[in-house]
């Protein structure tokens, strides 16, 4: 961490000074068509700060070999390094141990994992497994493909015209048969923050584990997993400002010791022969083959830049653009907020009438505003509103005021062309 990254920080849980750290971003001073890019699909993917830019090179300039499997002085340092941003990432969400962290390519592998390292062990014909409705696809296909192979049922807890999970229902779902549970910290397609440490308790008084899918909250407010007591957190690191192909299931330690391996390979093993193979010791016994090491790198320089600045800090300053846009649009005629919960987080999502989302973002492109249109890869919340699509405005701590301005302008500019 720069001097110059501990001076953005600034009141703890108060504003932050977008303005300076946009300095930061090299690719925020793009013009996308001669307009000013005003980049507002974080949810996405967020945008890269020079720091961890700069991390990934010096890694790949001076410290590159392959990990735990060389006495040379390269692969010793790319060992240390790889491990020392194991260590950053178990810090980040208050990990008690670092072997609780393993790193996978993302969100959708960290829930894969949990699926094939403890779902096809510990479930079985007849068990249930309780999702919400408002599940990314990535935390209900495998759970679906673990139901088909085993015989298992998938329960859904509903959710009201707000967007919010109906609690009541939610605890009525279990039964004896309930084995799992998965959730998502933050709707990805509403911004509904969910009461994750209830449902956490509520499920740990009757012994089921919960799998938090984290991928929409760790880049926008501290997590903290010894806190919420969570069994199982998956986030990807391309949307904390990280790179692609990287990001991070923790789960419990008592928990990976009993789960079976996911991928078979190199570095997962203690001995093989052909009659039988011995496991490797967690973390590395989730982790087979060549990890991603840079990605791997560049995400612990991430979470560093990020901790430098304060996810206190970050969510306050997201929560005011979410506030500023939210009380602009939900003024303007023939404009649809989806996902009106009261406790939200950096997802503005909305529906015009008579206009296609895809119209929309078209549109908004044209003028430089960057949104995602589409189902977000969450058609159940799609189906629950009776919409095929919406258009969605995403914030990160890098985003302003005037952004905010510039996406109502341009809903005004798309309604004179389309109504
Ligand atoms: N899951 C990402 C999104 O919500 C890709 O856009």
């Amino acid at each position: 961490m720069s001097a110059s990254q501990t001076t953005l920080r600034s009141r703890p849980g108060s504003a932050i000074d977008a303005e300076r750290i946009r300095a930061d971003f090299p690719i925020l001073k793009l013009r996308p068509g001669g307009k000013p890019l005003v980049y507002l699909d974080n949810a996405a993917s967020s945008q890269m700060p020079q720091q961890v830019i700069d991390r990934l090179v010096l890694y790949q300039r001076t410290q590159h070999a392959n990990i735990h499997r060389a006495v040379h002085t390269l692969s010793e340092i790319a060992t240390a390094e790889y491990e020392q941003a194991r260590r950053k990432l178990a810090r980040f969400i208050n990990a008690r141990e670092e072997r609780e962290v393993i790193f996978t390519s993302g969100t959708t592998e960290a829930i894969n994992l949990a699926m094939h390292g403890y779902g096809r062990k510990f479930i079985g014909a007849g068990d249930e497994i309780i999702l919400t409705t408002l599940e990314h696809h990535s935390n209900i296909v495998p759970w679906q493909m673990l139901a088909e192979e085993k015989g298992a049922r998938i329960r859904v807890v509903p959710i009201n015209d707000a967007g919010e999970l109906l609690i009541d229902d939610y605890e009525k779902l279990f039964n004896e048969h309930t084995k799992l549970v998965g959730v998502a910290h933050v709707s990805n397609a509403l911004g509904t923050v969910n009461p994750v440490k209830r449902i956490i308790a509520f499920a740990r008084a009757r012994g089921v584990p919960v799998l938090v899918d984290g991928a929409q909250a760790a880049p926008h407010m501290q997590v903290d997993v010894q806190d919420l007591d969570c069994d199982f957190y998956a986030f990807s690191g391309h949307k904390l400002c990280g790179p692609t192909g990287i990001g991070i299931l923790y789960a419990k330690a008592a928990l990976l010791e009993r789960m079976q391996p996911f991928k078979g390979g190199g570095d997962m093993i203690l001995s093989v022969t052909f009659e039988k193979t011995t496991y490797n010791v967690i973390p590395q016994k989730f982790e087979a083959g060549t990890p991603p090491i840079a990605a791997a790198i560049g995400l612990g320089a991430a979470v560093d830049y990020l901790s430098g600045i304060g996810m206190d800090a970050i969510a306050a300053h997201e929560h005011d653009l979410l506030d500023y846009a939210t009380e602009q649009v939900k003024r303007m005629p023939g404009v649809r907020i989806i996902g009106t919960a009261a406790d939200k987080a950096a997802v503005l999502s909305f529906a015009l009438a008579g206009v296609h989302p895809h119209d929309v973002g078209t549109l908004l492109n044209q003028d430089g505003v960057a949104v995602r249109t589409g189902h977000h890869c969450a058609q159940p919340v799609m189906q629950r509103f009776k919409l095929p699509a919406t258009s969605r405005a995403s914030f990160a701590f890098y985003n302003t005021m005037a952004e905010v301005d510039a996406l109502v302008a341009g809903i005004r500019k798309v309604q004179k062309v389309f109504c």
